[in-house]
């Protein structure tokens, strides 16, 4: 069939797999062309589909040739109907993966459940018998808890009072001013239950149950910071608290981890259009601010260069440099003071006429619509493709 984007707000409703196969073979490029990292052999990537755990799938296997494990949620295709970027992305994945002799396996369900854990655990079991590393990466606004059945859905507002500021619709370029309610009854308390860190420890508290983590074993789950102007909604609002849950959990996993010399670290990364951040209002427009500075001044990466960075400059890179709460920052481009600075004095003039000019609207409604596979160059969207794909190891 010939596929084309259909939209609907932050979401687009199909993607493309050709488009998709092309970006995980440029991400694969990129970290060839980068070198060899001396990094973990055998990892386990939860939320491994699209966004950071992507990369970080991709930067293991193609940076240290590791045999991988990722986990995913994700709707494969039927006749007619695209699956989701995260299905074709993973197709691609385990494509390439094989063709260059490396071990790659993939399990798509819900990671909050106890089935998918005990699926994973008996693959590795099976066939890798223990993990070096975990990476934790998961984005989502539900949970449906593994003791209790009750199913919490996270919400993005601030807390205590309402929040008024600009943002932008992305595919019509037009700012203008929003006001969200602040955070009402459980919505703190469900926010930290879905993206907070319980679950990362129970994952943890499962492979070391089950003695399949190896001596020195690492996990690592990926947080967010940001600048003043998206304080209210971002750090200090609902999922601030479950990033700061997140961030506590890395203490009570690394004290875990001791029996076996493991450490537990948060890694705080740049602000990028992904799934995830598409949703949150007053980002997009930050986005769009940044991505012109951080272009302007040759500092501007994507997942695939954040990831890489992450692990070759710190994970493996001799110093993993925390900052005074004991986190890993490759957020350290984005906060830079010169970065800021232009941030705030561009934010006060940014309005519809001005921010194609000012801010990369372009750029940003390019890497929203590369999420779904569209727009990459060197793809012909004209072309009949194949909507039903499979991932070799998902039968
Ligand atoms: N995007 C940003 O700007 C940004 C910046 C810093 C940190 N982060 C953090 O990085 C992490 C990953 O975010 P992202 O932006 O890469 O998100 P994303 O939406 O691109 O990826 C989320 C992944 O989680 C998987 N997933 C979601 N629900 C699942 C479930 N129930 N079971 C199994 N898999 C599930 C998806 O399939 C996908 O693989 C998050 O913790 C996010 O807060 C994001």
């Amino acid at each position: 069939m010939i596929i084309e984007p259909r939209t609907r707000g932050f979401i687009c409703l199909t993607s493309h797999p050709t488009g998709c196969e092309q970006n995980v073979k440029d991400q694969i490029a990129y970290v060839q062309s980068k070198g060899k990292i001396e990094g973990a052999k055998k990892v386990l990537v939860i939320g491994a589909s699209t966004g950071f755990g992507l990369a970080s799938r991709i930067t293991s296997a193609f940076g240290s040739d590791a045999a991988t494990i990722g986990v995913f949620f994700d709707k494969p295709a039927t006749e007619g109907k695209p699956g989701s970027p995260g299905f074709y992305n993973t197709a691609a994945f385990e494509k390439e993966a094989t063709k260059a002799g490396l071990y790659a396996k993939s399990i798509n369900g819900d990671a909050f459940s106890n089935e998918i854990k005990e699926q994973v655990v008996n693959l590795i079991k099976q066939d890798l018998g223990q993990i070096d590393l975990v990476i934790y990466s998961l984005a989502s606004p539900v949970r449906t808890h593994p003791v209790s059945g009750k199913r919490f859905k996270s919400v993005l507002k601030p807390i205590g009072e309402v929040f008024t500021n600009k943002t932008v619709d992305f595919h019509t370029g037009k700012v203008s001013e929003i006001s969200i309610n602040p955070a009402e009854g459980d919505d703190v308390a469900n926010t930290v239950t879905v993206m907070g860190g319980e679950d990362w420890k129970m994952w943890i508290d499962a492979l070391q149950a089950e003695n399949l983590l190896s001596e020195g074993a690492t996990t690592v789950a990926y947080s967010y910071i940001g600048p003043e102007v998206t304080k209210p909604v971002y750090r200090n609002g609902t999922i601030g608290a479950a990033k700061d849950d997140l961030e506590a959990t890395a203490f009570s996993i690394s004290e875990a981890l001791k029996s076996i010399g493991g450490k537990a670290y948060v890694s705080v990364n740049k602000a990028l259009v992904t799934q995830a951040s598409s949703a949150i209002p007053v980002i997009p427009l930050y986005i769009s601010l940044l991505y012109k500075i951080m272009k302007a001044k040759g500092i501007h990466e994507g997942c695939i260069e954040q990831i890489q960075r992450l692990y070759s400059e710190r994970l493996f890179g001799g110093d993993v440099a925390l900052d005074e709460k004991g986190r890993i920052r490759v957020d350290d481009w984005e906060m830079r003071e010169d970065v800021q600075a232009e941030i705030a004095e561009l934010w006060q003039k940014a309005t519809t006429e001005n921010l194609s000019e000012i801010g990369d609207l372009e750029g940003y409604s390019k890497e929203f619509f590369k999420l779904f596979g569209f727009k990459v160059d060197g793809v012909d969207y004209d072309a009949q493709v194949n909507e039903v794909v499979t991932i070799p190891s998902i039968q």
